[in-house]
């Protein structure tokens, strides 16, 4: 793959995975990609895509959804991540900023942000410095700090999650739909901050989006996933100039999203498909749908 990031070993790979739910539901077919040290990957796609079981089989949250990796391999800075527990990763510097803005409503913003610290153990002064590193650069979280999080605007909770998983100084952010339910103004705030942590402290960010133009703005390279398969990948560059994609992820054809490999094949191009509906029930629906 081009791009950014290009030269630079890998911090996380993973290699062919699949995973399973419960032992039968596919929440992955195949998914392999490279985040290279000090890069912001963007990972696209429709709902059920995949996007979030990739993050997870990343980070070793699967098992708390009863979900594997059922083949395939992960590794993070070389080594493969099988053999760590979810908190062994985090203390490693690999941390997931899960979906929905998730903090502890009843909590104020500072104890939130103690949580993220948790798995690092660390002393009463070294916990005040990196919440007060957070504070410096989310001032709004600042003036906040005894609000409950439940209190706190759409934008607010998710800088506080964000926060959070920045409090364990992590070498890499899994970051999953920083966008989602926030005004465009918030999303841009939001995305500034990614931007900057990313140039100033040389963190990488591995970013599952459905916005995906404001997601190729800021990465230098991407995937795109559909029913649990990477089906494009380059630098966002590449991945911006690709009609296909254009149509189906940047919102240029909208009302007309077909599903991506219906737009890559030819032959399924002519005569046009009708069958209409987005894909949104992810890979066991889409397997049933292909089979069709
Ligand atoms: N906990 C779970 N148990 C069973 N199946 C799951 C679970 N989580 C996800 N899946 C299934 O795995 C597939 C991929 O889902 P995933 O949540 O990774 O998609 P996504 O791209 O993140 O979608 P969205 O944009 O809606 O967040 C879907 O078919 C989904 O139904
Ligand atoms: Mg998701």
């Amino acid at each position: 793959m081009s791009g950014a990031g290009e030269g630079r070993p890998p911090i996380l790979s993973m290699q062919d995975v699949e995973v399973v739910y419960d032992g039968i539901v596919l929440g992955l077919r195949s998914v392999s990609l490279t985040v290279s040290e000090g890069s912001i990957v963007a990972l696209l796609g429709a709902n059920g895509a995949g996007k979030s079981t990739t993050l997870k089989a990343a980070s070793g949250l699967l098992s708390a959804e009863r979900g594997e990796v059922r083949r395939g391999t992960v590794h993070y800075r070389g080594r493969p991540i099988a053999a760590r527990t979810p908190s062994r990763l985090v203390r490693d510097g690999l941390v997931q900023v899960l979906e929905g803005r998730r903090c502890f409503p009843h909590l104020s913003v500072e104890e939130n942000l103690a949580t993220g610290a948790f798995a690092g153990r660390p002393s009463r002064p070294e916990l005040a410095r990196a919440v007060e590193r957070v504070y410096e650069r989310f001032p709004a979280l600042r003036d906040k700090r005894r609000t409950a999080a439940g209190h706190l605007s759409g934008g607010e909770q998710q800088m506080l999650a964000i926060g959070r998983a920045l409090v364990g100084r992590p070498s890499l952010v899994l970051l999953d739909e920083p966008s989602m339910g926030l005004a465009p103004k918030v999303v841009e705030e939001i995305f500034l901050l990614v931007r900057e942590l990313h140039a100033r402290e040389g963190v990488s960010f591995l970013l599952a989006e459905q916005n995906a133009a404001a997601a190729l703005a800021m990465a230098d390279s991407a995937y795109v996933l559909e029913n649990g398969s990477v089906v494009a990948s380059g630098s966002s560059a590449d991945i911006r100039a690709r009609e296909d994609v254009r149509g189906l992820y940047l919102g240029e054809r909208a009302g007309r999203r077909a599903r991506f490999r219906d737009r890559c094949r030819p032959a399924d191009r002519a005569p046009e498909r009708t069958e209409g509906p987005v894909q949104t029930r992810g890979v066991g629906a889409a397997a049933s749908a292909a089979a069709d």
